[in-house]
Formats: structure tokens, C-alpha cells, sequence
């Protein structure tokens, strides 16, 4: 397949959450194009097993390759940890992933206790258990499920007291055990941080990978020749299978976006 420099970059994600990421690409890549892929459907991804997941990152990737993108970035958590490996397998695309911060957080700790907020998908899968056994094996690691937040955030519920009172909820234990670098290891959960700081104060510091993402993107777009080299300003497409209200919402401050409700 031949990618071309001013063809988009795709991105996609169980839903609106992806954008934290997509912001970060626009953010550093702003001449570039972008299709984004909501697949709000089928959040949260979380809860579903391997091979679904895999089937459903398999039709995303083909949704997105319909539009032409030139790379693909997995803006989710839950996707890369089951799925990045058949994907890059199967497709001659290059793609990007997103996995939980342990790494950064690890090498940081002064308490030797780092908490790690992710879906039940994300912190069962053999990708993650990899990662945290090479480089956080000689401090704690407290994983916790944030069963339940997708859902909250996926319907526009972000400030509200269902949520608050959640995360109160799953936060609590974790910095009662002296965890002094907590990574929010799902890509829907930077838009809680306002609420999560509230929760943890500010001795914890929060570490989420959407900069890493956005600077990787980048890098291989560099090495593959496939950087936009416009001067114009990106232009923005995005598509969900699901109400597009949340996700209208979150993008408001975007320039040169057009929002789709698609079948798919
Ligand atoms: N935003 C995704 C992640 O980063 C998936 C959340 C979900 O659908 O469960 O893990």
C-alpha cells in the first residue's frame, strides 16, 4: 500500500477518549490532516475479551485504511495491550500504541510505590504484566480497575457527582498505600484529572502517555518520509458510530473539524 505524505493520520479509539491523544498529535503536528475513528459502540473495550478486541481493532484499522491514513495510532490503552502486534502483523501500515506509563513512573518513585489506574482489559493483558515485570519489579505497583469510568465519560457525566464519587472510590486506597506517581493508563481518563487532583492532592504526580505518543507519531513519521510538509493548517474528520454529543463537546476548541454520525 503506498502511503503518501499529505494523506491523514489516523487514529481511533473504544470512543471519545483518543482525543486526549489526537489533541496532542494536533498539538505537535499541526500541519498535518487527521481521521478520527470513535467507535463508541463498543465502549468500553475494557470489559471484553482478547479476541474481541482484536476483531474489532482488525475492523477499525480497515475503516481507516478506506479513508487512506498513512499510519494508524491505537489511542487506546486496552487496543495496543491485546491487539498491536496481530495488527502490525496483518497490515502493512505503520502504527503507533499507547501503553500505561510505567516506565517513566517507575524510574521516578521516591516512595517506591507507583499506583496504576487502567481498564480490567489493560491490566490482564500479557503486554502490561511484560512491562511492569521489566521495569517495575523492585517497587510496588498498585493497579486498580477503573470499572466504570468510560461509561461516565463516554455520556458527558465527567463533572458529576457519580463520578467524583467513583473515583474517591478507587483512588483512596491507592494513595492511602503511599504512592507518590499514579499513571492513568486508559486514554479517556486525562479528561478526569481535574476531579482526580482534587482526590489525590498535590503530592502525587500524574503521568499519562499521550506527549510520548504524539512525539513517537513524529519520529516515525519523520523516518518514513511521510511527514506533511504544508504550511496550511491540518484538517480534522471525525466519525462515531454512536450519539456524537460527548464528542463534539471535547473536540470544541479544535479548528477545521467535521463531525460525522457513521455506521459502521
Ligand atoms: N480509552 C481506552 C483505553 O485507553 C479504552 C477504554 C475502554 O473502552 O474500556 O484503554
Amino acid at each position: 500500500m503506498l502511503q503518501k505524505p499529505e494523506s491523514p493520520i489516523g487514529v481511533f479509539d473504544s470512543g471519545v477518549g483518543g482525543t486526549s491523544i489526537w489533541k496532542e498529535i494536533i498539538h505537535r503536528l499541526p500541519n498535518e490532516n487527521t481521521v478520527y475513528l470513535a467507535d463508541s459502540k463498543n465502549a468500553p473495550y475494557g470489559e471484553k475479551s482478547e479476541q474481541e478486541i482484536i476483531a474489532i481493532c482488525i475492523k477499525n484499522t480497515e475503516i481507516l485504511l478506506q479513508k487512506g491514513v498513512k499510519i494508524i495510532v491505537v489511542a487506546c490503552n486496552t487496543a495496543t495491550t491485546n491487539a498491536i502486534n496481530i495488527l502490525r502483523d496483518q497490515f502493512d501500515i505503520p502504527f503507533i500504541g499507547i501503553e500505561p506509563a510505567i516506565k517513566p513512573a517507575a524510574l521516578a518513585t521516591k516512595t517506591k510505590a507507583i499506583g496504576i489506574l487502567a481498564t480490567k482489559g489493560t491490566l490482564s493483558s500479557h503486554l502490561f504484566h511484560e512491562t511492569a515485570q521489566k521495569f517495575a519489579s523492585n517497587i510496588s505497583v498498585i493497579e486498580q480497575e477503573g470499572t466504570g469510568l468510560v461509561p461516565l465519560i463516554e455520556n458527558n457525566l465527567i463533572n458529576s457527582f457519580e463520578t467524583k464519587q467513583l473515583l474517591q472510590n478507587l483512588l483512596t486506597p491507592m494513595v492511602a498505600q503511599n504512592i507518590d506517581y499514579l499513571v492513568l493508563g486508559c486514554s479517556h481518563y486525562p479528561y478526569l484529572i481535574p476531579e482526580i487532583r482534587e482526590i489525590i492532592g498535590d503530592k502525587v504526580t500524574i503521568i499519562d502517555s499521550g506527549c510520548a505518543v504524539a512525539k513517537q507519531t513524529e519520529k516515525i513519521l519523520f523516518e518514513k518520509n511521510l511527514r506533511n510538509n504544508t504550511i496550511q493548517k491540518g484538517k480534522h474528520y471525525l466519525m462515531s458510530n454512536s450519539d456524537p454529543k460527548t464528542l463534539t463537546h471535547l473536540v470544541k476548541d479544535i479548528e477545521n473539524t467535521v463531525i460525522d454520525y457513521v455506521i459502521f
